[in-house]
């Protein structure tokens, strides 16, 4: 983990960030995957949303949130006036798809964090949105989503809320109610920033 911490403080730049992640030898997610999917949107927008990790789709295409679940956090959006390329910066907590899809091992996570914090940092956005367990273990060191979800935390030095993943709403559509609940809650943030 040292060496991750080491090779993402270096970076300058988001760009620069990028390239310390093609370059990172450590973690052998890398060798399973791809293509590097390292963000999409609009660096420097005020939300910034943090995923799990690439699918199929996300790995084939080296973007975030592009394949079902993706097309549901789009809709989730407009839903309350945020498009993803103008209003919104998007990365996840792993820049490689695990193996067949299976949970980040929490080594993983661990390792790749680093890296997760100085992206926060040059992306500048004034506010975090946890998709899911993953990403409130990585940012938060909490896991519980359905304790955690729409309750503002605080985490390297942003607002933090935690929602439920999209890929969850898919397979639990009752469950959008809450989500809508925890969007509504953003919608009034941002709207109190302006
Ligand atoms: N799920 C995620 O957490 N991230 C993606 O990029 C796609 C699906």
């Amino acid at each position: 983990v040292e060496v991750a911490q080491k090779a993402a403080k270096a970076a300058a730049s988001l760009p620069g960030l990028r390239d310390a992640l093609e370059a990172f030898d450590h973690c052998d997610l890398k060798r399973g995957a791809r293509n590097l999917v390292f963000s999409d949107g609009q660096p420097g927008a005020r939300v910034m949303i943090i995923g799990e990790a690439p699918g199929r789709e996300e790995d084939l295409q080296g973007k975030p949130f592009v394949g079902r679940a993706g097309q549901l956090l789009d809709k989730m959006l407009e839903a309350i006036g945020l498009s993803r390329a103008e209003s919104v910066y998007i990365t996840n907590v792993l820049p490689w798809r695990p193996p067949q899809n299976r949970d980040p091992l929490p080594a993983e996570i661990a390792m790749l964090t680093p890296f997760l914090e100085r992206h926060v940092a040059l992306a500048e956005s004034d506010i975090l949105v946890l998709m899911g367990n993953i990403s409130c273990q990585a940012v938060l060191g909490k896991r519980g989503i359905t304790r955690l979800r729409g309750k503002w935390d605080q985490a390297w030095t942003k607002p933090v809320i935690p929602m439920f993943h999209p890929a969850y709403l898919l397979r639990q559509p009752s469950q959008k109610r809450l989500a809508w609940a925890d969007l509504l809650e953003l919608k009034a943030r941002l709207a109190s920033l302006s």
